[in-house]
């Protein structure tokens, strides 16, 4: 990539991502409550190889270790989530102080080496208590405790943390966790997936609410009734200066953004027949428009609710109203794009999505590269998302707050080193950033791009065997990290970067 492109002009904030539950190990230490995952992952059958989160990357009891590992990259920020069980152990009330003295301390490291927090509120770990009490977001309690909790962050870290997403992926969390049962707390009920879509919704807006009465009103930029639909309010133009960056920092520290992050992902139609192309079209509106319409225009997408009629909740117009409250920005993870097929057995929906069935490992398939996940290796599709969020959606302030991919890397020792060689990892990222940087090219308002993973990690229903990491975890080896030759890649890039805004 040659070094002085428009891309590191316009993007501004380039970091990695995390979230507790993947990393942090140490379930059982000071204090921490239980939460769904835990409970899933020791229910058998569920992990692929049995694995747990119980110890994962250990991460809690390596934190200050782990921000020098961002450091060595030369990260401006750094996306992790807080552990809702390790602050609320029974998922309100009582707060846990050691639980939450980590992420102060954590917020502390990465402002002190000169990177921005950017913390998820909740990455799916659930406290088990209100999955027993109510079930979760199956009831609209949930709305109350979220934002309560959301309200302790903010009071709590709102001082140096002035950058939150409440949710992460809201689609994953109620349709892997409530209708396929591949993920916590695995159900499969189509009525309460529908509920929890609309009650994370809410929990959303919800915390929203309540942290920018804690942190202050911001000028926020999304949504039927934003001021600024074109996402250029004063704040986001201002956070746009490369002079912002040139004086470290100094800006991000003061805006308060707040956004949500979804799971997006373009779908295709297997065939070019008729049936194929609705069935895309139908995908489509289930996958990435379920969320993306209600907080940007405020309704659920019509055909598909339609469709939905006799499994839908209720929704008043005061939660659409609530729900489409403008936020600073959206966050977008993006990996690969789907392709969906007509199967009329398939009940309401009559689609079906390939890519769920996960590989061994990463294989050419018609010479196109797919990771050990199973996951094309499709760059063009980020830049048909950000597109899309310009033309479609009035252009808000976008993140790329999750891309990568997972390969079976492999350490091996050159010179007394430990290395590992992972060029279809580089050549992943630098094809996904260039889209990137072609969609800042044209129009797109991004904002910033976080790699996941900074490190190999626990991933979900695949356990440890699929590695995303710009570190390599030696699980077996003390929990070793060792540097992969896309970090590398990486802190060049960074550095490239900066050198422009130094300039
Ligand atoms: C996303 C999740 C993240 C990670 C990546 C690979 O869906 O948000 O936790 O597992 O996929």
């Amino acid at each position: 990539m040659g070094q002085r492109t428009p891309i590191f002009e316009k993007l501004l904030v380039v970091g990695t991502a995390t979230a507790s539950y993947q990393i942090e190990g140490a379930v059982n230490q000071d204090g921490r409550g239980r939460s769904v995952w835990d409970v899933f992952s020791h229910t058998p059958g569920k992990i692929k190889p049995g694995h747990t989160g119980d110890v994962a990357c250990d991460h809690y009891n390596r934190m200050t270790e782990d921000v020098q590992l961002l450091k060595q990259l030369g990260v401006d920020a750094y996306r992790f989530s807080i552990a809702w069980p390790r602050v609320l152990p029974e998922g309100r009330g009582r707060v846990n102080e050691k639980g939450i003295d980590f992420y102060s301390r954590l917020v502390d490291e990465l402002l002190e080496a000169g990177i921005t927090p950017y913390p998820t509120i909740f990455h799916w770990d659930l406290p088990q208590s209100l999955q027993k009490e109510y079930g979760g977001f199956n009831d609209r309690r949930i709305v109350k405790d979220f934002a309560d909790y959301a309200e302790i962050l903010g009071q709590r870290l709102g001082d140096r943390v002035k950058k939150w997403i409440t949710i992460n992926e809201p689609w994953v969390y109620s349709i892997l966790g409530h209708l396929l049962c591949v993920h916590a707390p695995g159900k499969k009920n189509p009525w309460i997936a529908l509920r929890v879509v609309h009650h994370t919704l809410l929990a959303h807006a919800a915390a929203v609410e309540r942290l920018r009465n804690v942190l202050g009103n911001t000028e926020p930029s999304t949504g039927p009734r934003s001021k600024s639909p074109s996402g250029n309010s004063p704040s986001s133009t201002s956070a746009r200066t490369t002079g912002a960056k040139a004086e470290g920092h100094k800006h991000d520290e003061e805006e308060v953004e707040i956004g949500i992050t979804l799971n997006l992902f373009p779908v295709y139609p297997k065939s070019e027949s008729k049936k194929d192309r609705k069935a895309a079209g139908m995908a489509d509106q289930f996958v990435n428009r379920l969320f993306l319409d209600p907080l940007l225009k405020g309704e659920y997408p019509k055909e598909l609710w339609e469709k939905f009629k006799l499994l839908r909740p209720k929704v008043s117009e005061e939660d659409m109203r609530r729900i489409s409250t403008p936020v600073d920005f959206i966050g977008i993870n993006n990996y690969t794009r789907e392709r969906a097929e007509y199967r009329y057995l398939i009940p309401w929906a009559h689609f079906y999505l390939s890519g769920m069935d996960v590989p061994e490992r990463e294989y050419v398939k018609n010479g196109v590269q797919h990771t050990s996940m199973g996951w094309e290796v499709y760059p063009e599709g980020i830049y048909e998302l950000l597109s899309r969020m310009r033309d479609e959606y009035g252009n808000p302030p976008v993140y790329i707050t999750e891309n990568g991919a997972a390969f079976n890397d492999e350490l091996v020792e050159e010179e007394g080193e430990l290395r590992v060689h992972d060029p279809l990892r580089v050549d992943y990222l630098r094809s996904y950033l260039r889209e990137v940087e072609r969609a800042c090219r044209d129009g797109c308002n991004v904002k910033g791009y976080f790699v996941w993973s900074l490190m190999d990690n626990f991933e979900w229903a695949e356990g440890y065997n699929k590695r995303f990491g710009l570190f390599y975890v030696d699980y077996e080896d003390g929990q070793r990290r060792i540097m992969k030759d896309s970090g590398y890649w990486y802190r060049d890039f960074i550095r490239n970067r900066k050198q422009l805004f130094e300039s």
